[in-house]
């Protein structure tokens, strides 16, 4: 007979927080989804009301189970993915936010890393990290909350306030405050973990003035974790076997479990992925090194190339031009452009990330005619999702002396079949799609369920809905690849 219980995954990501009930044979059982608001206080600016995140997940969690009948015992376990690098400190007793959340895409942290830049610190912060000195890693927000919250510093010496990633806060509320943790692979997203060892580097701490009392202790990506206490979950407790960053989940969930396996995900950003084993391998073609999960206490690496702006492009055409009604409809949109006219959208509404770094660039529309049509802007659109994609390959080829063979996708705009198409023509590999579409889900349920023992290993995996081939010649796809770098050049010498 069918195990009876479920995998609870709750997906909080950037602009919504996601339920999902997993069943045995690893079909969704039932989905609910919340949009979650982000705050602009001030140019440049990207935040959220943590304590409405909690909220949202709650909501969400409490709409699956009773669209789906679950009772919450039900729930072997529950696994966890979430929006990386965003963070926040609280009050430990009251549970209270003491500012909104600073948001991975906020950029109000840039005099900070300069400030780091200028006292030296980069090269001890690449060989411990892996990363970079950038205001989207967590570390110089929770400088800036411990320099801008009135009192927050001394607070926070004093044992009274708690750090934390978004993974952290959500398991600090579901267990009652009982535990006080993130997982190896978000803690490689601070800029404070030493990823050789996944343990907090205490020269950094020092040099970032961080107080080592705020932060979480760093346990497995998998296994028992946590266990939710009755009063916070619903009357129930249920043991939490998986907290992972949502990248790394959507790493797990598309099986790129062999060094080598990539994937790419078109969410609020575009991040490509690539598993290199036990090995962390050093990028010298601007990608991060990174922490894929640590299960029984042995780490698994990334290179990860991260764009900033992909999906969020779509949203920004339907929202602030109001160019698009449902974002559905673009990819008729683009097939009926036929070509994009020449014009070349770079997203860099808060600066370029990976490959090239650059907090000072600003989105660009490069090429406009009076010709141009609405279906056209749309289809630039979309064409620059696939050549940041592009810009990260060829970044991960250099890095990895490897071609990449063919490449897994997930993500909101994965639905979109000319975007996969360009995507395959531009890099003139296979582009694969599963039938399921919630990987990063799957990803934190097959965490979760590995780590309690509810599937083993050969137990996972995972059907191809469609493989998009290259239809385009490569000599062609080059050429518009080139305009692409002429167009990012140009956004990059502007400067306003
Ligand atoms: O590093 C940021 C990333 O984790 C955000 O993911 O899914 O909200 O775009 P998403």
């Amino acid at each position: 007979m069918a195990d009876p219980r479920l995998i609870l995954a709750i997906d909080h990501g950037t602009t919504s927080s996601r339920a999902i009930l997993f069943d045995h044979d690893r079909a969704v059982a039932g989905v609910a989804q919340k949009e979650g608001a982000l705050s602009y206080r001030q140019p440049g600016w990207v935040e959220q009301d943590a304590t409405q995140a909690w909220l949202d997940t709650m909501a969400v969690v409490a709409q699956v189970l009773n669209e789906t009948g679950t009772d919450p015992g039900q729930i072997a376990a529950i696994g966890i993915s979430n929006q990386r690098e965003t963070c926040l400190l609280w009050d430990a007793k009251t549970g209270l936010p003491v500012a909104p959340a600073i948001v991975w895409q906020s950029r109000q942290t840039a005099d900070i890393c300069d400030r780091w830049k200028a006292d030296g610190l980069e090269p001890l912060v690449r060989e411990r990290t892996g990363l970079r000195i950038d205001p989207y890693f967590s570390a110089s927000k929770l400088a800036w909350l411990l320099e801008n919250v009135p009192g927050a510093r001394e607070r926070a010496e004093a044992g009274e306030l708690l750090f934390g990633t978004m993974d952290t806060w959500l398991v600090w509320k579901l267990t009652g405050g009982a535990a006080h943790v993130t997982d190896a692979s978000n803690a490689s997203r601070t800029l404070l973990c030493d990823i050789a060892s996944t343990s907090w580097d205490e020269e950094l701490l020092e040099a970032f003035g961080v107080p080592r009392c705020v932060l979480p202790r760093i346990v497995d990506t998998s296994g028992a974790l946590a266990v939710t206490q009755p009063f916070a979950f619903f009357g129930a407790e249920v043991p939490i076997c998986s907290i992972v960053g949502d990248q790394q989940a959507a790493l797990f969930g598309q099986l790129c479990l062999e060094p080598g396996m990539a994937k790419n995900t078109y969410g609020t950003g575009g991040f490509l992925l690539m598993n290199t084993g036990g090995s962390i391998v050093r990028s010298n073609n601007g990608l991060l090194s990174t922490v894929a999960w640590r299960r029984d206490g042995r780490t698994t690496y990334a290179l990860e190339g991260s764009v900033f702006v992909s999906g969020s492009l779509m949203k920004w055409l339907r929202d602030n031009l109001g160019l698009i009604e449902d974002v559905g409809e673009t990819a008729a949109m683009a097939q009926r452009a036929g070509t994009s006219g020449g014009v070349f959208i770079v997203p860099a509404f808060v600066g370029l990330g990976a490959p090239f770094w650059d907090e000072s660039a600003r989105a660009s529309i490069l090429g406009l005619s009076l010709g141009t049509t609405h279906d056209q802007l749309v289809r630039a659109a979309l064409e620059s999702m696939a050549f940041q994609a592009r810009d990260v390959l060829e970044a991960m080829e250099g890095d990895s002396g490897v071609p990449l063979q063919m490449l897994r996708v997930d993500g909101g705009a994965a639905a979109n079949d000319f975007l996969l198409q360009f995507q395959a023509d531009l890099c003139q590999i296979p582009v694969e799609r599963f039938s399921l579409t919630e990987l990063t889900a799957l990803g934190a349920a097959y965490l979760a369920g590995l780590g309690c023992g509810f599937w083993a290993e050969g137990d996972l995996s995972a059907e191809l809905e469609r493989v998009f081939e290259p239809e385009r010649p490569a000599p062609e796809m080059d050429r518009r690849y080139r305009q692409w770098i002429h167009a990012v050049d140009a956004c990059r010498s502007f400067k306003p």
